[in-house]
């Protein structure tokens, strides 16, 4: 029997903690939430609710709980030091220690490691900590991207076109940014389409699960505000409809390269999930940035389709021995819909903002996943709060059919909820294809 902890509270962690209970090792979980997940707590042998910026309280529940491992699902508890924190109890984790959690949490960190180390992928960039010379580098660039320093949850890059349009706008919101934050990162606008590759690293192996494509946008056709992802889909044969292999070879030789590196950089082994945000362009796969965890949406899409143990793999990754595992994921397409409220992503003072917690009903869903995020389980039954409520997974053998899945259980979910009704669907896919076909003939 292995006893096992883990941290997070969303739909991300309720997948991952299937993926446990699959396990032929007959594990036993425990799970440390910020709040309550009834459908991780169904699965826990115990809770434990708490802050995740305080490790010390996750170090002395795995302590408490005799855990052999912990598996930490978001960014904020390893950017606060739990992995540290359990290293030093004598627990290991699949997650890295809060200094190569830079990967993520640092966009400086990270651009400058791949140039450093002569890593392709990095778009013209470069760092401020004030506001000296940005207006210099602006003229050097076509379009503007501007990142502050430090965990913004995705929602805090500024991309010229959608969130400004001058460079006297760009100039005024880089000084605002420094005031907050400790630097800036400012870097040539891409063009091209996104894509989710969640790496699995043991600090020596890097092993890629199927790419996958989010939706961060908040409306149909990718309009409104960033949120944390609507939605997400893979498809059966491990590319993406605008995605061939060789762009997701060009990837994984990124994120290998990017792995040997931070081992030198820092004299630790990464160990954990490496999720390169990239995007295929005229000119080749670059890198958007770097997540220390598994994607939010995206895990949804890929740990149902996982067939090697989960338990196994972590330990691999833990004890570094990646290599001798065989990792197979299904040949099946998955479609990810977030059911949200329908205030979800508006700003506070919006006429339909509301903001309250509301009551939904869950009515038969016989074919699709569910999978909990800010649901709150009361006496009279099943309430959102103002986060996504619920991921729904269809899985099937073509993405048409996940989608038609997918579709038929948001359906089933009754109450003052949202979701984007055109992921996964034909139309928006051949918009992908037909934006990278242009792309490349543009290239040529
Ligand atoms: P991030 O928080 O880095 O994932 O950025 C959020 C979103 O901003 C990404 O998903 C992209 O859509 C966009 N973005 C970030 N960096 C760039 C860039 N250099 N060029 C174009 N879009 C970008
Ligand atoms: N799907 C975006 C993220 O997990 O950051």
């Amino acid at each position: 029997m292995t006893h096992v902890l883990l941290i997070g509270n969303g739909a991300r962690e309720h997948a991952i903690a299937e993926a446990i209970r699959r396990s032929r090792w007959n594990p036993r979980l425990y799970s440390f939430m910020k709040t309550n997940n009834p459908g991780i707590a169904s699965l826990s042998e115990k809770v434990r609710l708490g802050r995740y910026d305080e490790p010390e309280a996750i170090a002395a529940f795995a302590r408490e709980t005799g855990v052999a491992f912990a598996v930490v699902g978001p960014e904020d508890p390893l950017s606060h030091g739990a992995v540290d924190a359990l290293a030093t109890s004598g627990i290991p984790a699949v997650g890295p220690t809060r200094s190569l959690a830079r990967l993520e949490t640092s966009k400086s960190f990270t651009r400058n490691l791949l140039e450093k180390y002569g890593i392709p992928g990095n778009p013209r960039f470069r760092n401020f900590h004030s506001s000296d010379g940005i207006e210099a580098f602006f003229d050097e660039l076509d379009g503007i991207v501007l990142k502050p320093d430090g965990l913004t949850g995705g929602k805090g890059v500024l991309v010229q076109g959608d969130h400004f349009r001058t460079r006297e706008e760009a100039l005024d919101l880089c000084r605002d940014i420094l005031k907050s934050h400790p630097g800036v990162t400012v870097e040539e606008k891409l063009e091209g389409e996104e894509f989710s590759l969640q790496c699995l690293c043991d600090g020596r192996t890097v092993v890629a699960t199927p790419p996958v494509q989010d939706h961060k946008r908040r409306f149909v056709d990718d309009r409104g505000p960033n949120t944390g992802g609507m939605g997400s889909y893979s498809a059966a044969d491990h590319l993406l409809p605008f995605l061939d292999a060789a762009a997701v070879a060009e990837g994984l030789a990124i994120t290998r390269k990017v792995a040997e590196a931070i081992h030198r950089e820092t004299g630790v082994p990464y160990k954990g999930v490496m999720y390169g945000g990239f995007m295929s362009t005229r000119s080749g796969v670059k890198l958007i940035e770097y997540n220390a965890r598994f994607g939010d949406p995206e895990a949804m899409n890929i740990l149902p389709l996982l067939r090697t143990d989960f338990i196994d793999i972590c330990r691999a990754i833990i004890d570094g021995q990646l290599d001798r595992l065989d990792i197979v994921f299904e040949k099946k397409a998955t479609v990810c819909k977030y059911v949200v409220p329908k205030d979800y992503g508006l700003p506070e003072d919006h006429p339909e903002a509301a903001s309250t917690s509301s009551r939904i009903e869950i009515g038969e869903v016989r074919e699709a996943q569910l999978y909990y995020s800010s649901i709150d389980q009361r006496p009279d039954g099943l309430y959102m709060t103002s986060s996504r409520a619920i991921g729904v997974v269809g899985i099937a053998d073509n993405l048409a059919e996940a989608e038609r899945i997918a579709e038929r259980a948001v359906s089933a979910i009754r109450g003052p909820v949202d979701h984007r009704p055109d992921i996964g669907t034909e139309p928006l896919l051949r918009k992908r294809v037909q934006h990278m076909k242009i792309l490349k003939a543009e290239s040529i």
